[in-house]
């Protein structure tokens, strides 16, 4: 189903083309993240320069934060092809096969939302990624031997967004894991900047500022608000994106200053005014909101924590005194576990 919220992570469909036409296809057209692009750099130079493939790679984090690009990227740099799947994707451990096979030397694999994959596939997976090998079982019952098929040398990269939900087995045989952050206000101005360079979107440095820090820490988001607010100022505005015009939009889309919507407001009242601020269980807070657990798991927390307005205890999640005042209210909490404010850049 897809989500309806403007400030959601996760792919809509008006971004598919957006995403093709902004994303960036070299590492130094990729902005922030780095500590991850640094350790990339070094691991595809000596590769390239070995003449083999890279290691497995596994990039994990929350959603719209770049793991898709990241990975042709990967490929691009390298000089190979990319063969795009996904987790759900693989039925059968013969698709899989299929897949293996028709690499060709030095190839990226990509599996996205890999934590999907079933565990007949998964097996067939192993051995792949250990020897390059394919162990084929033939005939049936005490005829069944088992056959061995050698396969190219393969990158596989991984993608998720719960590295959690990801096998023990499966998470040792990658030799790179790289963890995707929540980008700085500084990161997404830059961004923003060169989308609207792209896009030919006429922004201003204030309103480039404005975007940035009610875009969640999340390129995606950040290039879908710049999208709708670009129509908010031909038609409101004279066509370019101020300050103003961008908190005037934003403030009218219900997106907030720290980038909250309804459902986050909802969600921290729902845990103020419900549970007294908390803590209350994840189960309990769907059914009060309406939501999904995985929306709340995968959406609204992670950001939520990182702008230090909620905090995950083993009691369950607990608002802290910026959420409180961030909704006008005051916090009359006694035991202080607020730990100050997160900002983000
Ligand atoms: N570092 C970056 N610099 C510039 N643009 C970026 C960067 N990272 C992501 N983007 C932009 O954000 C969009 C979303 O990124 P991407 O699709 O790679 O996210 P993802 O992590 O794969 O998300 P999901 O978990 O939903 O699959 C891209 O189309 C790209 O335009
Ligand atoms: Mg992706």
């Amino acid at each position: 189903m897809e989500d309806s919220r403007l400030v959601t992570p996760r792919l809509r469909e008006e971004d598919s083309e957006l995403d093709r036409t902004v994303r960036p296809r070299k590492l130094e057209e990729y902005i922030g993240q780095t500590q991850v692009k640094e350790n990339l750099k070094i691991f595809i130079e000596a590769a390239r320069k070995r003449g083999e493939a890279l290691d497995h790679v596994l990039l994990y984090g929350p959603p719209g934060l770049g793991k898709t690009t990241l990975a042709h990227i990967i490929a691009a740099e390298l000089g190979v092809q990319i063969r795009v799947t996904s987790g759900p994707a693989i039925e059968r451990p013969g698709d899989l096969a299929a897949l293996l096979t028709n690499l060709e030397e030095n190839d990226v694999l990509f599996i996205d939302e890999i934590h999907r994959l079933n565990r007949a596939v998964e097996e067939v997976l192993y051995p792949a990624m250990e020897d390059y090998a394919l162990d084929i079982i033939i005939g049936k019952g005490a005829n069944a031997r088992s056959l061995r098929i050698d396969l190219p040398k393969f990158t596989l990269v991984g993608a998720t967004t719960r590295a959690g939900a990801l096998s023990a087995p499966l998470r040792d045989r990658f030799g790179i894991i790289n963890r995707l952050d929540f980008y700085s206000t500084a990161d997404l101005v830059q961004i923003i900047t060169r989308t609207a360079r792209i896009l030919k979107i006429a922004i201003d440095a204030e309103g480039a500022n404005e975007l940035a820090r009610r875009a969640r820490g999340t390129p995606r988001i950040a290039n879908r608000l710049l999208k709708r607010v670009r129509d908010y100022a031909e038609v409101k505005a004279n066509g370019v994106i101020t300050a103003a015009v961008a908190a005037a939009a934003l403030n009218r889309l219900e997106v907030d200053e720290k980038g909250l919507d309804r459902v986050d407001r909802l969600m921290l009242e729902t845990i103020i005014g419900k549970f007294d601020g908390g803590p209350v269980g994840v189960e309990t807070l769907a059914a009060a909101t309406q939501e999904a657990v995985e929306t709340i798991e995968d959406v609204c927390e992670p950001y939520l924590m990182q702008i230090g307005f909620l905090q995950r205890t083993p009691r369950g999640r607990v608002t802290t005194r910026l959420a409180w005042e961030h909704l006008g209210l005051k916090y009359n909490k006694k035991d202080e576990t607020n730990q100050g404010e997160l900002e983000l850049g």
